[in-house]
């Protein structure tokens, strides 16, 4: 099939072109005419564990001949152990088990405004910050604070408000202008180009929230779950969150998200105020199990930052030698590296060359490989990466 045939039968949201990738093992994928890709996008920070990892593959036949599917009327031995595992490795409180990172948001968002609303009806408005991402269903696309997001689907939902990242100043005056239920901020962007949030920024937030009663909502979607080299990104700073979102790599591959709630604002949801059929399906959570117990030893960890460390080595070196690399910025296994010129060709050009990167924005490049990574997969990308760069410079 030739790339324009895609869109003959797809809607057209995704740019999609080459031959269909058929198989993956560890930190490679492999497309139909054979050809080989070093993975460091592992599908927008899912597949932590590699591709085929053994304990996935095991865990997938255990539980696929147990049991795949019941609904949330009732209740199955993964998703007890999941939550407990969740809540044992975070700030404790209850946990809602949902199918993707968009869909935690909307129920972060939900939680939220309902536990705001006993003080006040008036208090329902969500603040977020310049160049976040929370998703593409109206709530959490509300939230994104990115307008080319919004961009054709307007309106969005009422009460959403936006404030420059990091910029205590400007973020407080907003705070002053109405009654806030909750504060949403990714402790680490991704999508909107690898931006860490400063301890003072967030030092700020925490107080402010704990003052006027606000709930303070992380997504860690893309940043937590051992990417950073901790298990949450909040774990670097010590500020905790009242409310915690999280999906992407927690079920192995396989969709799942959830949502991390202190118990003051769990309590007030009863049956009813919110549901899923899928979210927490025994298969995931059993994948999640398996991936939660892996990226939570602290081996584990220091092995994520070791890479981490190196692969900044790797990319801040072509900082030094290259002026067209103007930044690279990030924590762990989730950077970027910001170019002067196009990205575009650059990310092309690596995937011709057998490597695969995302995009962030302000012409950033996202290097988000397997938690996995071996120092020569490490060495492997960047030799890709310089020679895309030197081809396109
Ligand atoms: C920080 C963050 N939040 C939310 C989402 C949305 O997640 P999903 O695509 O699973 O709905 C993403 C996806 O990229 C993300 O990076």
């Amino acid at each position: 099939m030739k790339n324009s045939d895609y869109n003959s039968l797809f809607i057209n949201t995704f740019v999609r072109s080459g031959p269909p990738l058929v198989r993956g093992k560890g930190m490679y994928l492999y497309n139909a005419s054979g050809k080989k890709f070093l993975d460091f996008g592992t599908g927008i920070a899912v597949s932590a564990l590699g591709h085929s990892h053994p304990l996935i593959v095991n865990e997938l036949k255990k539980q696929g001949s147990r049991l795949l599917h019941v609904s949330n009327y009732y209740i199955t031995p993964s998703q007890i152990e999941l939550a407990q595992l969740l809540l044992k490795n975070s700030f404790g409180g209850r946990v809602f088990l949902c199918n993707s990172g968009t869909e935690a948001n909307e129920g972060a968002i939900k939680f939220a405004r309902k536990w705001a609303k006993q003080t006040s009806p008036e208090k329902y408005h969500i603040l977020s910050f310049s160049d976040c991402f929370h998703g593409r269903t109206y709530g959490s696309l509300s939230a994104t604070a990115q307008e080319k997001f919004h961009k054709g689907f307007e309106p969005i939902v009422p009460g959403f408000h936006y404030a420059p990242f990091n910029d205590i100043g400007e973020t407080q005056k907003i705070l002053e202008q109405y009654q806030f239920a909750a504060i949403i901020i990714e402790p680490l962007q991704g999508e909107g180009g690898v931006n860490q949030v400063t301890t003072e920024f967030l030092t700020f937030l925490r107080e402010y929230a704990d003052t006027h009663r606000i709930a303070l909502i992380y997504d860690e979607i893309q940043c937590g779950m051992g990417r950073t080299g901790a298990v949450w990104c909040y774990q670097h700073y010590g500020i905790e969150p009242d409310i915690m979102t999280l999906a992407k790599p927690v079920g192995g591959g396989i969709p799942l998200g959830a949502v991390i709630c202190k118990d003051a604002i769990a309590e007030v949801i009863t049956p009813g105020d919110h549901g899923t059929t899928f979210g927490g399906n025994p298969l995931a959570c059993a994948l999640g199990c398996v991936v939660l117990k892996e990226i939570t030893k602290k081996s584990f960890l220091k092995q994520i930052r070791d890479s981490g460390a190196y692969l900044g080595k790797k990319l801040n070196g072509l900082k030094e030698k290259y002026p067209f690399v103007s930044s690279v910025r990030g924590r762990g296994l989730l950077l970027g590296i910001q170019l002067d010129i196009d990205p575009a060709p650059v990310v092309n050009k690596c995937k011709e060359l057998g490597l695969l990167l995302i995009k962030a924005e302000h012409h950033t490049i996202r290097f988000m490989p397997p938690l996995i990574v071996s120092r020569k997969d490490i060495d492997a990308a960047a030799d890709i990466f310089e020679k895309a760069l030197l081809m396109n410079k």
